[in-house]
């Protein structure tokens, strides 16, 4: 065999490894539930509690969106139960005034973290916003997150995409705080 036409297979071979590699890894981390207490924050003399949960992507930009949001809330006078979405998030969620669920989009669907807590709540019409974060926006995400919030008996009011490829999108910090203001006071 010609001695180019064997680097180009082994480049090729090394290429392809890699790829499964790089996506075996991902699969893994994707799949490792992230389990964490209920953190409370704001005083108790507030307008009423709110939650938020966020399930962790493979960067930390859900949880940089999560506490955005919760300190944007404290802000506003609020107390805010913030944690992830696992299978140790509580389902019990009668005594909030608003549920935030901020959900990672893979393969054009939520994290099956996020689908599985959806699925297994009864939230009784208690008003939520919705956040997806993809890379391509596809209102298909943002569609399938919705679904499964009224799934859930949640009474959708305002739901928000981000983009995230690697860094957030321009103006990304402006539209979650837009969003915010727009539906809570
Ligand atoms: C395995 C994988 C699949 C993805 N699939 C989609 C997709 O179908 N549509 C999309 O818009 N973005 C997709 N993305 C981009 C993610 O939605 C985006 O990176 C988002 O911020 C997820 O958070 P993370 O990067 O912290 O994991 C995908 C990313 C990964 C790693």
């Amino acid at each position: 065999m010609k001695k180019w036409l064997l680097i180009i297979i082994i480049i090729f071979l090394i290429i392809i490894i890699t790829t499964f590699l790089w996506l075996g890894i991902c699969a893994l981390l994707l799949r490792k539930e992230h389990i964490t207490e209920v953190s409370t924050f704001g005083d108790t003399n507030t307008k009423g509690e709110i939650f938020v949960a966020y399930r962790p992507g493979l960067t930390n930009y859900q949880k940089e969106t999560n506490d955005l949001i919760v300190e944007e809330l404290v802000n506003k006078n609020w107390t805010v139960k913030t944690t992830t979405i696992s299978s140790g998030t509580p389902i019990n969620l009668t005594e909030f005034e608003y549920i935030i669920i901020i959900a990672p989009i893979y393969a054009g669907k939520v994290h099956p973290n996020v689908k599985t807590y959806l699925n297994s709540l009864d939230l009784k019409q208690t008003q939520v916003l919705g956040i997806a974060i993809s890379g391509g926006k596809d209102p298909k995400s943002m569609q399938n997150l919705r679904g499964h919030i009224q799934t859930a008996n949640g009474k959708l009011i305002g739901e928000l995409h981000l983009g995230f490829t690697g860094k957030p999108e321009i103006g990304a910090e402006e539209h979650m705080i837009d969003f915010i203001k727009e539906y809570i006071n």
